[in-house]
């Protein structure tokens, strides 16, 4: 599967968007992602529809919008009409996820679960069919700037092998903590699709600093480095 950059706008300075979205398009990167949080999932507010909507003119790539909000779907046909391309809703306020996950689909965007570091993936696992996109979080959600959790490993493996034996496509998405060194370690066991906040923005340079971090996962991505056998 081919490898998407998706830089989270939590950590952009927010009075440059423009400048800053158009740095992250010159330096590659696939998607944005866009973190909603309603002070009550999680404890920390941030964006909503009219956001995405700005956003949304000032870029031709896919919106990814993350929601950490209680009753998700609340918000699906507003989000959608702002131009949200993919919609990511948690496991653990989702307890009609299929229903949810059907509903992302016919407002036409990709449909994504995601779970929280301490939930098993086990509650994705009679959903799994219905995803477009796995999102395993790697810190807990609320804030940009946390330490990558590396516990979180094996459920990125274990929903790698799952895709394998049951011969499905859906994206394999990590968040929290992503920076050139755990990209890599994702990477390895089975990411392919990477969000990162901090540690893009973090750098002088922004768009050399997306480039540098697709390459680097490039190099680390299994599919690949089987080729060069
Ligand atoms: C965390 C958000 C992330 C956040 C990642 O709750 O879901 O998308 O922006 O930020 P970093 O890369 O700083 O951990
Ligand atoms: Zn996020």
């Amino acid at each position: 599967m081919s490898i998407r950059i998706a830089p989270s706008i939590l950590s952009a300075d927010l009075s440059k968007l423009a400048d800053e979205i158009a740095m992250l398009e010159e330096g590659g990167a696939d998607w944005i992602h866009i973190d909603v949080m309603d002070g009550r999932f999680v404890p920390n507010l941030t964006f909503g529809a009219k956001v995405i909507e700005s956003v949304r003119k000032l870029t031709k790539l896919p919106i990814d919008v993350h929601l950490m909000v209680v009753q998700p779907e609340n918000y699906f046909e507003s989000f959608a009409g702002a131009g949200a391309s993919g919609m990511s809703i948690h496991t653990e306020v989702s307890p009609h996820l299929q229903r949810q996950l059907n509903r992302i689909r016919e407002l036409g965007c990709r449909a994504g679960a995601v779970v929280n570091p301490a939930t098993p993936l086990i509650a994705v696992s009679e959903v799994i069919a219905d995803l477009d996109l796995l999102l395993v979080m790697t810190v807990n959600p609320g804030f940009g700037g946390q330490e990558f959790i590396h516990e979180c490993l094996p459920k990125i493996q274990q929903a790698d092998a799952w895709r394998r034996e049951r011969k499905l496509a859906y994206r394999i998405e990590v968040d929290g903590g992503i920076n050139n060194q755990t990209a890599a370690e994702c990477a390895r066991a089975g990411a392919d699709t990477f969000v990162a906040g901090t540690s893009l923005f973090g750098q002088r340079n922004l768009k050399a600093a997306v480039t540098k971090m697709r390459k680097i996962v490039n190099a680390n991505d299994p599919a690949l480095a089987d080729l060069k056998v």
